[in-house]
């Protein structure tokens, strides 16, 4: 498995906390190249982690950190970071493509004559396109990415590519002065982020993140263009998408935006690909264009179709409760959905059957 993120997230620390739990089963190698026993062993202090059958070598050369795992005989290991080993067979630097390369497939070989569990630490940039992680992609069956999206606290890990299951998991993670704690509700978490007043361009939606209900806002600016051309961007969602949702509401509610920039992004730095985010964006568009505000007990669950027709969406129930419990009144939702839904979900929720339905539903009637 391969683990990769910026420098500092926290991979180190995850990895320690994981090897904690994991030790429980058997020997754990924990095999550290960046830092010396003695850090690694007083971070391991620090957050409270002792364990019989957990390992620590700190050492750069391969063949010392394959001779350890013969020692140890470790059921399940971890190589810190993988740019820093080096293979007894080559000249060049540690991190360099082929080192990185050469050491992984050498770990692999090893890892699978042995039958353990091997995790891959890796460094990326920022715009995750060091050579180092992405060249060893095809070589492993997990890659995970742990990553902040902007955020100051959050710490999100994704699978990337997971060939013995889901990949549409998430863990959110807070980093504090106890490491690293999982944000169970994540509602909560992004709901403390949320202001409560209604503003003009805010709409607040509920996306999936795998199995989990997440509220999030969406944040529209609509501004008079100064270029010839009309700019339009995206943080958080995917800009294709919403390019459609702008020509959706030119078209079938006759919001003009030839001459006006437009800006959308999702509060709290998350990017999320969920359609049923659609009705949310269009309405924090709309909302910014005419200067007016969706009610803040307002969420807007619906994927808008070319037609302007707000279509259903997966889960709906779960996730209007989720909105619920954070405190929603009301909902919009798509209409064939809305009426066959129970009665006991904590909120009201109107069926809107398109974008112009909605719009009225969110802004009242003009
Ligand atoms: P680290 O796991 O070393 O990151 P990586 O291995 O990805 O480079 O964690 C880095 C940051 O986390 C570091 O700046 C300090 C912070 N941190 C805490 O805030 N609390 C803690 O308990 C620990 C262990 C780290
Ligand atoms: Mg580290």
């Amino acid at each position: 498995m391969l683990l990769a993120g910026p420098p500092g997230i926290g991979k180190s620390t995850l990895m320690l906390q994981a090897a904690a739990k994991l030790a429980e089963k058997g020997p754990f190698l924990y095999a550290s190249g960046e830092e010396s026993l003695r850090q690694v062993s007083s971070r391991a202090k620090r957050l409270g982690i002792s364990s019989e059958q957990l390992y620590l070598v700190s050492e750069s050369s391969l063949s010392k950190i394959i001779a350890a795992m013969e020692q140890v005989k470790p059921w399940a290991m971890v190589l810190d970071s993988i740019q820093t080993v080096t293979h007894p067979q080559l000249a060049s630097s540690p991190g360099s493509v082929g080192q990185v390369r050469e050491c992984a497939a050498e770990l692999v070989r090893a890892a699978k004559a042995k039958d353990t569990v091997v995790f891959l630490l890796g460094h990326v940039t920022k715009d995750g396109s060091l050579a180092g992680p992405k060249v060893l992609e095809h070589l492993v069956d997990t890659v995970l990415y742990f990553d902040t999206d902007n955020h100051d606290v959050l710490r999100v890990l994704r699978a990337q590519k997971n060939r013995f299951g889901p990949t549409d998991e998430l863990g959110l993670f807070e980093m504090g002065e106890a490491g690293l704690k999982e944000v169970k509700d994540a509602t909560a978490f992004f709901a403390a982020e949320l202001g409560r007043a209604a503003a003009p361009g805010r709409a607040v939606s509920v996306a999936l993140e795998g199995s989990r209900p997440v509220l999030v806002e969406v944040q529209s600016l609509v501004v008079p263009t100064r270029y010839p051309l009309p700019r339009r961007m995206s943080t958080g969602l995917d800009l294709n998408r919403v390019l459609v949702l702008l020509a959706a509401m030119e078209r079938h509610i006759g919001l003009r935006l030839e001459d006006r920039d437009c800006f959308v992004s999702l509060a709290g730095g998350l990017r999320l690909k969920d359609p049923a985010l659609d009705l949310a964006a269009c309405m924090a568009v709309a909302g910014s264009w005419r200067d007016k505000s969706v009610p803040s007990d307002l969420a807007l669950l619906g994927e808008v179709s070319l037609l302007g027709e707000v279509a259903r969406v997966p889960q709906l129930e779960l996730r209007l409760r989720e909105a619920a419990k954070a405190g929603f009144k009301r909902a919009l939702g798509p209409a064939r959905a809305a009426k066959d839904l129970p009665r006991t979900l904590g909120l009201s929720v109107t069926g809107v059957a398109d974008l112009r339905e909605a719009a009225e539903a969110a802004f009242g009637v003009e």
